[in-house]
């Protein structure tokens, strides 16, 4: 943290929109002048000109049981005939709305129409399995074309959908299905990664195992090829039963309010929360942000973001957000480095991308390798990138507009969360001038400030970030949990969304992001909670106790630091403290996802705590950067921290 909030204070560098890039914008100063004046009316003007309503909306918001909001609540719509019929009754049913990249190197690409009944098929499908308006749906897929057709069709029947990583681990998903009921879980046999087959299926089936959830159904798409185990009854190809169902379905329109999605992300227990969205208000404010942020032209980009479907930036601007503005994307399988660490810009130079939306840790990576490696293909069709996860720094951000870019084209940080649904704050490229490793601004129409910890409203300097206003793709609560909703969000600042994020206002009033204030860990833009992995280290037979950290990481922007005190009943079996570190990281691994194995396990015989018993992680964080032990004077035992780091290093 401290390095990029040194560096960010020592940013001055402006960037102006060329004049070309600002003749063409979409966006125009009028967006900030129209919100300003008429907030309420901004949005419903959004929602009016960007979606198809089956049912107009008369209210905008209903605040009147905070923190519980409720957007343009009389209106109807289908979200899904919003992503895909309408634009192929308006004439563009030809345009590609997704170019497939296969990991392997096989590609298919899907107009407006063929994706439009791909999803009806599908949507029939579902329906002829049982499943209702209101009903969860799991999907456990790889990132392959029948990941946004069963999302869009889930959508289409007024279920909600229910997507998990497929990173993650049997006990993650088995954790996931049971919190949100799911009746059917959508998978596939397996999908490509960094040159092999990593199963799917096999993974719903030890999640499945003792037959006591709540599935029904488990539709499985072949992709990987590779054998699987069937349970007859439960288990369906999804091509076979596509083959069999009607290709017609009729999109019906469902409450504005009606839930869309949960989606699950670390919060500061062991327990993950199921954060849910609904349909009217996430799908304007996904729309819009998508528009004008990523300035679209609809009839000429070629759009490409590389999340996966499993986070929160896949929901909004892979599937809701493009496809509502009916885009051209790219959605690609694989890793960037397989088979060759040039894949992405091949992929560029393939399609001729326009817009290119990832993620700083991977922006680090390619400067590690060089630049070289962009270099060998042709990267002139991008004309604007963005970057989402994580404060960028300015190093990044200047390698990815020079390196990338080709030095003149717009760079935009934007800033948001899983809860908030789609940006918050963003430059928009033909308006603002840039300022590398800011996100800057709220968009039109969304309120933001900076609090003391008292919740005095700063005008300059470092503080906490809130949200002020209900905003529309917000949150609508955690799934079977509205205590835990109002306790983590809206008691900390009465009647104010607390981020748990810190920012600093600039001497302009732009907005520095300066990362998580709570125990929450950000790892190359993913979220982990520092709890739950403890949570897993203690449940292996050797662990006592365990205290985790976000240690700052080159690449990954954090990296999990583990330290771990073993079990004095067997302390004998500890002969290699090397091996056993290596055991309890693929432990980890195992039981929450590859993505939550630490890059370091340190064996310690005891921890910093305070005279109450708390773990002080920020010396443990000291440690595994490597600094200065910072004031120890509230531990119960002050020579603790000598004893560990004399262990560590
Ligand atoms: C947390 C949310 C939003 C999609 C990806 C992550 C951090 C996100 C930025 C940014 C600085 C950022 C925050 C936030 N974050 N974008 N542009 N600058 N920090 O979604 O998993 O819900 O994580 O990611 O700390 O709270 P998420």
């Amino acid at each position: 943290m401290s390095v990029q909030i040194d560096t960010s204070l020592e940013e001055i560098r402006r960037f102006r929109p060329s004049p070309e890039f600002a003749a063409q914008s979409v966006a125009s100063e009028s967006l900030y002048t129209d919100a300003k004046a008429d907030r309420l009316g901004f949005w419903a003007t959004q929602a009016r000109e960007l979606l198809h309503w089956n049912k107009p909306f008369t209210q905008t918001l209903d605040w009147s049981n905070p923190p519980f909001a409720k957007w343009f609540d009389d209106g109807e719509l289908n979200v899904a005939y919003n992503c895909l019929d309408r634009h192929v009754e308006a004439g563009n049913g030809d345009r590609i709305a997704l170019h497939f990249e296969g990991e392997p190197g096989d590609s298919r690409s899907y107009s407006y129409a063929e994706l439009t009944a791909e999803v009806k098929k599908a949507a029939n499908l579902l329906t002829a399995l049982g499943v209702r308006s209101g009903d969860r749906v799991a999907i456990y897929l790889p990132m392959i074309p029948e990941a946004v057709i069963s999302m869009l069709a889930v959508a289409r029947i007024g279920a909600v959908h229910s997507v998990v990583f497929g990173g993650f681990s049997a006990d993650s998903l088995r954790a996931r299905i049971d919190d949100a009921e799911a009746k059917v879980v959508i998978t596939a046999d397996g999908g490509w990664r960094k040159g092999k087959v990593f199963p799917l299926k096999n993974a719903v089936d030890t999640a499945l195992e003792d037959g006591l959830s709540t599935v029904n159904h488990v539709l499985v798409v072949k992709r990987g090829e590779n054998e699987v185990q069937w349970t007859e009854g439960r288990d369906l190809w999804w091509h076979d039963e596509l083959a069999a169902v009607d290709a017609d379905h009729v999109a019906k329109g469902f409450p504005a309010e009606h839930p869309l999605f949960v989606l699950y992300t670390s919060g500061t227990t062991g327990k993950p929360k199921g954060i849910l969205h609904t349909s009217g208000g996430y799908l304007t404010q996904a729309a819009f942000t998508h528009k004008n942020v990523f300035d679209l032209h609809p009839e000429r980009d070629v759009y490409w973001c590389t999340a996966d479907i499993g986070w929160i930036t896949g929901h909004s601007y892979v599937v809701y957000g493009p496809l509502a503005n009916g885009a051209t994307q790219v959605i690609y399988e694989g890793t960037p480095d397989t088979p060759h660490q040039g894949r992405w810009w091949e992929i560029i130079d393939k399609y001729k991308v326009t817009i290119l939306y990832t993620a700083p840790t991977a922006i680090r990576t390619f400067m590690k390798l060089g630049r070289q490696i962009p270099q060998a293909f042709s990267l002139r069709s991008l004309r604007l990138l963005g970057s989402v996860g994580e404060p960028i720094n300015p190093e990044a951000w200047i390698w990815y507009r020079h390196v990338i870019g080709g030095g003149s084209i717009p760079v935009v940080d934007t800033w948001w969360q899983t809860e908030t649904g789609a940006i918050m704050i963003s430059a928009l490229p033909g308006l603002t001038d840039l300022k590398p490793g800011a996100a800057q601004v709220p968009i039109p129409g969304i309120e933001v400030e900076v609090l003391d910890d008292d919740g005095n409203k700063l005008e300059e300097g470092g503080g906490l970030l809130v949200i002020n206003e209900p905003w529309p793709a917000m949150l609508r609560g955690i799934w079977g949990d509205p205590e835990r909703f109002k306790e983590t969000y809206w008691d900390k600042f009465q009647g104010k969304y607390f981020a748990g994020d810190g920012a600093r206002l600039d001497e302009d009033g732009d907005i520095w992001l300066l990362g998580r204030v709570d125990d929450v860990m950000n790892v190359s833009g993913h979220r982990l909670s520092t709890a739950e992995i403890e949570s897993s280290l203690v449940a292996h037979h050797l662990t006592a106790e365990a205290a985790v950290v976000g240690a700052a990481d080159e690449t990954t922007g954090q990296a999990v630091v583990a330290f771990v005190i073993l079990k004095q009943s067997h302390q004998d079996e500890v002969t290699d403290p090397d091996e056993i570190s290596a055991m309890l990281r693929a432990h980890v691994a195992q039981q929450i996802g590859a993505i939550a194995r630490p890059r370091e396990v340190f064996i310690v015989n005891e921890l910093p705590k305070t005279r109450s018993g708390k773990i002080m992680r920020r010396l443990l964080r000291d440690v595994a950067e490597g600094r200065e032990i910072g004031d120890t004077t509230t531990l119960a035992d002050t020579a603790v921290m000598q004893i560990i780091t004399s262990k560590v290093r």
